[in-house]
């Protein structure tokens, strides 16, 4: 076209009738460039967007969405995918060799510094253990480590057993996730942090309403698919009560530190060289990590356990037998080590729905070609977000025969090398490595007092109109984390033994 109908052309433009045609390409095309995938990310496999932020929008919860979108690609052979979430594509690694040398190589896979603003951080403080690297994340773990090893609580999470069975009444239909959440409130308050909550007693005192409300708010779906909208549309009443909730934290510190008891903050704050601000990020990373995960846990074990009465009965009958001789009614370390199939039943439950869903963010520090247990390798570049998917790992049929299937005797016909090979790398409700959970031990053992001395004291049931009856039923939890919602549970005292 000559120079002069150029002109003519664009000076008889209609800017009133073409503005929402320009208004559209520059939303499509913002739109676009948000999702659009980084090109050094282009070579892996991609989770769609549109499904993915759908499954966000239908409020699906973070293991039926890594079911329904993930899985089929691990069940494929693929080491590693991308997927969009918290406003940007993050490598998720399926394959438990590739998850074993990722955990191994804490130095290369350092925790990503979030780069999301997502208000949970806030909360969370930065100076803790949980999102801490290098030398800085050595003295958190010595300091931890040496506070939970000191011992393990067995007589605490028997005595608040016996107190949570009062609460139980004669039994009937218990709202058992409340119940549980309420038991390792207590447990975690008295052992760890030193204080009270009397969670177990007077249901949630306000300082528990005031964390629920708190992590209620900062999982709006929105904000998580979108931190940066924390940016555009600050939320200021959750801000407040994070602050206010933080400062909570921050008086029980104050009181602890005038009243040193036997807990594990106690412990802690033997160490010198620690600030106010690392005991007091630490605390909640205690809190947060020590009760809702562990109360998830003993849920869904009861859960599996009234579906499949034929094991509970036999998980009781092993109690009873090594508990025979006791006339306290509380497990003993030697009678919990004569209760192989108990701690198959927790082991299995903590494969099939596994509290944390995948890790938290790493930062990958180089270039690198990571071979898969299949041989399938997967190109993961400097710089990129990873996150190991536990749920994708646990229900990988290659890895497990009939994922889905809760099945406690896979643990039990195992040989002592092969359980060794299986916690190295697929069995990890625990993560790996160096990284891998301190408090395992903690959690475990909290579980088997408090399953012993429920199957000895309890029996329990689901009702077949429970929207639990065919399929566990999570809450939507922006954290990975994964636990059962609004479960009930039939209780009746357990006959005793003839
Ligand atoms: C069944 C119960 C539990 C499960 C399934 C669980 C799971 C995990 C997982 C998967 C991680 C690794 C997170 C990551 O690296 O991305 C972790 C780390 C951690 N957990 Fe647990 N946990 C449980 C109970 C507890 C309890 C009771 C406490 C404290 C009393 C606790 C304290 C911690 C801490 C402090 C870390 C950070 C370790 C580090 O970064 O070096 N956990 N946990």
């Amino acid at each position: 076209m000559p120079t002069t109908d150029i002109t003519n052309f664009v000076q008889n433009i209609d800017v009133q009738t073409l503005w929402p045609w320009l208004l559209c390409s520059t939303i499509v095309l913002g739109v676009r460039n948000l999702f659009a995938v980084p090109r050094e990310l282009r070579h892996l496999p991609k989770i769609p967007v549109i499904p993915t932020l759908l499954s966000y929008v239908r409020g699906e919860v973070e293991d039926q969405r890594i079911k329904r979108l993930l899985l089929p690609y691990a069940n494929r052979g693929e080491p590693a995918v991308i997927v969009y979430a918290l406003g940007r594509w993050i490598v998720h690694v399926m394959d438990r060799k590739i998850a074993k040398d990722l955990s191994a190589d804490i130095e290369t896979y350092p925790k990503e510094v979030p780069p999301d603003g997502l208000l949970l951080w806030r909360f969370v403080g930065f100076q803790n253990i949980i999102l801490s690297n290098g030398e800085a994340w050595k003295r958190h773990s010595r300091v931890v480590k040496t506070a939970l090893n000191r011992n393990v609580p067995v007589g605490e999470f028997a005595s608040l057993a016996k107190k949570l069975f009062t609460q139980m009444g004669k039994g009937g239909s218990l709202h058992w996730d409340d119940l549980t959440m309420r038991y390792t409130l207590d447990a975690v308050g008295t052992t760890a942090i030193g204080h009270d909550f009397d969670a177990i007693a007077n249901g949630n005192s306000p300082f528990v309403s005031r964390y629920n409300h708190v992590m209620e708010s900062i999982a709006n779906p929105a904000y998580i698919v979108m931190p940066k909208l924390e940016k555009w549309f600050p939320r200021h009443a959750t801000i407040k009560a994070i602050d206010e909730l933080v400062a909570c934290f921050q008086s029980i510190l104050a009181y602890k530190k005038e009243n040193p008891g036997n807990d594990m903050l106690t412990y802690m704050m033997e160490e010198k060289d620690m600030t106010d601000v690392e005991f007091r990020d630490n605390m909640v990373v205690f809190f947060i990590a020590g009760h809702d995960t562990t109360a998830g846990a003993m849920s869904s074990l009861c859960y599996y356990m009234a579906k499949k009465p034929e094991i509970q009965e036999r998980a009781r009958e092993e109690v009873r037998r090594a508990m025979a001789k006791s006339t306290t009614g509380e497990p003993t370390m030697a009678e919990l080590g004569q209760m192989p199939y108990l701690q198959a039943c927790i082991r299995e439950s903590l494969r099939v729905n596994t509290p944390i869903t995948y890790m938290v963010p790493r930062a990958a520090g180089k270039d690198a070609v990571l071979v898969g247990a299949n041989g399938r390798e997967a190109f993961i570049p400097k710089d990129s977000s990873v996150i190991l998917n536990i749920t994708a790992i646990h229900n990988k049929d290659e890895y497990w025969s009939d994922p889905e299937e809760f099945d406690p005797e896979r643990f039990m016909s195992m040989s002592e090398s092969q359980e060794k090979e299986y916690d190295a790398t697929q069995w990890l409700p625990f993560a790996l490595g160096a990284r891998m959970c301190p408090a395992r031990n903690f959690a475990m053992y909290e579980q088997r007092v408090f399953a012993a001395m429920l199957l000895n004291e309890w029996e329990w049931t689901i009702s077949p109109t429970s929207p639990h009856f065919d399929q566990i039923q999570n809450g939507f939890s922006p954290f990975a984390l994964s636990l059962p919602k609004d479960l009930y549970l039939d209780f009746k005292p357990a006959a005793k033994k003839a």
